[in-house]
């Protein structure tokens, strides 16, 4: 009987010391934060679709608000946005952000953005895509790099979101902060 118990007792022991190695060496790989291996900033501008400015919008609601609170819970708005890299809206775009985002607090703006950045120029080709939730009230909000194409082949990293202007529900701005700690 002693014996039996101390075989398990082995063998448990064994087991244990196998999975702690194991699991050390999965997450050896250790990532700096300040050390991205590629990183851009660009400006994401969105301009809604208000049932007149066709020519200008690049954005329209693709639902319309819930009446659970005052904060377009459930609006659901699509995207095909340009990003510039510095400030203005007039500047040529070296991307687009095709996506969604929808509002999804009821009791203060919040939203969750889904969307593709999109690259064809003779700087860069391929996809970035990026999800996560954009907390409006914070003064910046990390959302998360999933995945790549092309030039940016599975890549994965953390594009950081500022607020830069907001014009009621006509335009808006936003700084994207993008930092890829996977490159190959
Ligand atoms: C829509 O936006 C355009 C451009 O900003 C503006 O001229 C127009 O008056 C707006 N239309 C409505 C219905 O708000
Ligand atoms: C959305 O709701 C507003 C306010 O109730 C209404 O004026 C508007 O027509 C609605 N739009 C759509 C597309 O249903
Ligand atoms: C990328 O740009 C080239 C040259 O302007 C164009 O021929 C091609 O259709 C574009 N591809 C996409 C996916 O937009
Ligand atoms: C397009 O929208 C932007 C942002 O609201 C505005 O500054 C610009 O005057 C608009 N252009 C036209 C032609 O409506």
């Amino acid at each position: 009987m002693a014996s039996i118990v101390n075989k398990h007792y082995v063998f448990f022991f064994f087991s244990l010391l196998i999975l702690h190695t194991f699991s050390t060496n999965v997450h050896s790989k250790t990532l700096d934060k300040n050390k991205p291996c590629k990183r851009f900033v660009l400006y994401y501008h969105d301009i809604l679709f208000n049932g007149t400015n066709t020519a200008n919008a690049t954005s329209a609601a693709a639902t319309n608000s819930t009446n659970l609170g005052n904060f377009n819970f459930g609006k659901i708005v699509v995207f095909d946005d340009p990003m510039t890299k510095d400030d203005h809206l007039l500047s040529p775009p070296v991307a687009r952000a095709q996506g969604f985002y929808f509002y999804d607090m009821k009791d203060e703006f919040n939203a969750w953005f889904s969307y593709t950045l999109i690259f064809n120029s003779t700087e860069h080709k391929g996809t970035i895509n990026i999800m996560g939730a954009d907390m409006i009230a914070e003064e910046t909000r990390d959302l998360s790099v999933v995945g790549g194409t092309g030039d940016f082949f599975m890549t994965r990293g953390i594009a950081t979101f500022r607020g830069e202007t907001i014009q009621g529900f006509s335009y808006f701005r936003l700084r994207m902060d993008i930092k890829l700690y996977e490159c190959y």
